[in-house]
């Protein structure tokens, strides 16, 4: 079977580059930037591993870093419902800029808004 999953859609070179527009705005944002470290590089390309394989590609996160585990690796950062909020506005925008066609985008965006909400850990 060759059927083309998200990440053959998006192509490697783009899913980099959304992931590193997204972490700028993510470092430029309020409620973000103070959960994060300074250094957002080796955040960078984990998040490429990660959404690799999320979007059907190899699978580059598992084989370096194990099970995902998403919600228990955010157990140490408060993510309250605004936060998963701004983590999804920065994604939406960094989004829009990359040129991919829009019915993949919004396939990406609805699964990232459900994993998002998941990781919500406390309250305001
Ligand atoms: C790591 C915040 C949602 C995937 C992190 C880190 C923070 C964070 C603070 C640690 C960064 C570091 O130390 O390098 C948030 C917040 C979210 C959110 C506030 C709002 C809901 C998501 C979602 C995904 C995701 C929806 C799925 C695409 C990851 C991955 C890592 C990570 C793969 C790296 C884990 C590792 O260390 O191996 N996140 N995150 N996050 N996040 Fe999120």
């Amino acid at each position: 079977e060759n059927k083309q999953t998200p990440f053959d859609m998006i192509g490697e070179e783009t899913l980099s580059e959304l992931v590193d527009r997204f972490y700028e705005l993510v470092s430029d944002d309020p409620n973000l930037s103070p959960i994060f470290p300074d250094d957002l590089t080796e955040t960078a390309r984990k998040q490429k591993q990660f959404l690799t394989q999320f979007l059907g590609g190899p699978s580059l996160y598992s084989r370096e870093h194990g099970h995902p585990m998403l919600r228990a690796r955010h157990m140490p950062f408060p993510i309250t419902p605004t936060r998963a909020e701004s983590w999804l506005n920065c994604m939406k925008s960094a989004l829009d800029e990359t040129d991919v066609d829009l019915a993949v985008k919004e396939y990406i965006f609805e699964r990232l808004t459900y994993t998002a909400k998941h990781m919500i850990n406390t309250n305001e």
